[in-house]
């Protein structure tokens, strides 16, 4: 399937089987905003309690905490976000469609890309079996010729945006000969800075409300805490401070459905260090995160670092998981070494000392801070996508299977009695489902035939089915169905709960990591 159909069939199944709806849509929606559904919410919780399992619980050096979305405004003119939270913006004077000047520049490169791929699969395909990718792509000249144009645009991008020299963002556009991809208009205005965070106030009379600002990323709640949970949990550095929670940015190149959204939720970990150490925890935590990653199996080469030209006002190093969406390669997580930007800023602003007394060596310093920053709503697009596939079966048919990792599938077992009409199966069923909902998230479904129930169960991502037929009155046995192989086994009901269990139990998952 072409990427593009892809990506328009992942939209279509998230809707159709219960993940992802359009926000207010019978209001005909609203643009880069969405709900998750019923099996989308499971997903969801799924999703962060694995994350929080591997930060929080799995680390006896960090803790969680839940801060409020709304903060004191002054924590934004600490943090930078305030005067340098922007995106540097073009227009179309032709078509007035509005545009991020630096995704106009990347989507350039990553067209230049996709050429690189194409002599690669043809290569491929030329010298099959002896084919060596890596010596291919550091040895082929027009390949090396392809690479060295993106780096050079890259680099000039990324030297501009960090001089907020603007004009050689528009210049380079131009020289590009870049044009608008709705029109292919190339009659831009000047690049302009637009500040992404959302504003409101708090307060009944408008003389005194105060002005405020959503929250354009979760970490500061962290940040302002910092001495709070320091003390209270007597914590020692290092030590981390974890937060899943929503974070709100006015967008402006919203699109790719939940990839890039207005109101989107985060799962960040602040880890406090010694100043000196950062590289080494750098380290640390690119590895480790994409240990996490792997674990779920989605395949290791979908997953590679981008170590950024261009820094955030905050950070000294940086680097994103990219992970390879049905559109290409995108970030799904950022790994950022932050220094003591944010806590000297905060110390600064409130005029409260944010200091780490070590004991040991009878110091007060400012911890620096190594970043672990990943959108739960791009897990989930990464995680389903992934797994929503087509198949051919050997009898020529075709079956829509959604291979979630089972640790994380919504629904873990589908209870189906063969016969609807047959109470003694519908009976044992319900008494099977009444059993396992109290450790498992299970279904039970007793309409259609039965290969119609297992083709909705694959769809939807359910791991297991387990099929009560006449048998199972004679000897309390039941069919076993695996979703992904469609092997069939003959089980003892008893075991059900040890089988389940050992296939998506996160501790079996999250071992992976080690
Ligand atoms: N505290 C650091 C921070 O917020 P970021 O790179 O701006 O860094 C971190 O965001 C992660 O949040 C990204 O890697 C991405 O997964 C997610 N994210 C950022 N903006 C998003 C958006 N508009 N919609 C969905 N996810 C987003």
């Amino acid at each position: 399937m072409a990427n593009e159909d892809k990506f328009k069939k992942v939209i279509s199944h998230a809707k159709e089987y219960g993940y992802v709806f359009q926000s207010s849509e019978i209001y005909d929606g609203l643009s880069a905003v969405y709900d998750y559904a019923q099996n989308g919410a499971e997903l969801k919780n799924n999703i962060r309690n694995y994350w929080w399992k591997a930060m929080v619980q799995m680390h006896d050096n960090i803790v969680g905490i839940d801060a409020a979305i709304f903060m004191h405004p002054t924590t934004w003119k600490a943090s930078g976000h305030v005067d340098a939270f922007n995106d540097p913006l073009i227009d179309n004077k032709d078509s007035k469609k509005r545009y991020r000047a630096d995704v106009l520049v990347e989507d350039y490169c990553a067209k230049i890309e996709a050429k690189i791929n194409k002599e690669v699969k043809k290569a491929e395909k030329r010298f099959g079996d002896a084919f060596n990718r890596e010596e291919f792509v550091t040895t082929n000249g027009r390949v090396l010729g392809y690479q060295e144009k993106i780096d050079t645009i890259l680099k000039r991008l990324g030297k501009s945006l960090e001089n907020e020299d603007l004009a050689d963002v528009k210049a380079l556009i131009e020289e590009l000969e870049i044009a608008d991809p709705m029109t292919g208009s190339r009659n831009w205005t000047d690049v302009k800075q637009f500040n992404l965070m959302f504003g409101t106030k708090l307060g009944a009379s408008a003389e005194t409300a105060m002005e405020l600002y959503l929250r354009p990323e979760t970490a500061q709640g962290i940040f302002v805490n910092f001495l709070n949970v320091q003390k209270t949990g007597r914590m020692k550095i290092p030590f981390g401070i974890a937060q899943t929670g929503k974070a709100f940015r006015n967008e402006i190149v919203a699109r790719q459905f939940i990839f890039r959204m207005r109101e989107f939720e985060q799962m960040e970990m602040q880890f406090f260090i010694k100043p000196g150490t950062q590289k080494e925890w750098f380290n640390y935590w690119k590895e480790t995160r994409l240990k996490w990653h792997k674990s779920l199996g989605m395949g290791d080469d979908n997953y590679r670092f981008h170590d950024h030209e261009k820094l955030a006002h905050y950070a000294d190093a940086a680097t994103d998981i990219e992970f390879n969406f049905p559109f290409g390669f995108k970030e799904l997580e950022g790994i950022h070494s932050r220094t003591d930007f944010d806590l000297s800023k905060h110390e600064e602003y409130s005029g409260k000392k944010l200091q780490y007394f070590d004991h040991e060596a009878k110091e007060s310093y400012t911890p620096y801070v190594l970043e672990t920053s990943i959108g739960l709503d791009r897990m989930f697009l990464a995680l389903f996508s992934n797994s929503l596939q087509e198949e051919t079966l050997e009898d020529g048919s075709e079956r829509t299977v959604l291979k979630l990792p089972a640790v994380l599938a919504p629904t873990k077992a589908a209870i189906l009695p063969l016969v609807r009409k047959d109470e003694a199966l519908t009976e044992m069923a319900k008494a099977i489902v009444e059993d396992l909902k109290w450790e498992f998230n299970v279904a039970y479904d007793e309409k259609d035939a039965i290969g119609r129930r297992y083709r909705r169960q694959d769809a939807v991502g359910t791991p297991f089915c387990i099929t009560v037929d006449g048998e199972s009155i004679e000897n309390h046995t039941v069919t076993l169905r695996y979703r992904d192989t469609m092997e069939q086994k003959r089980i003892k009901i008893e075991e059900l709960r040890h089988l389940i269990k050992a296939e998506v139990d996160v501790k079996h998952w999250l071992m992976k990591m080690s």
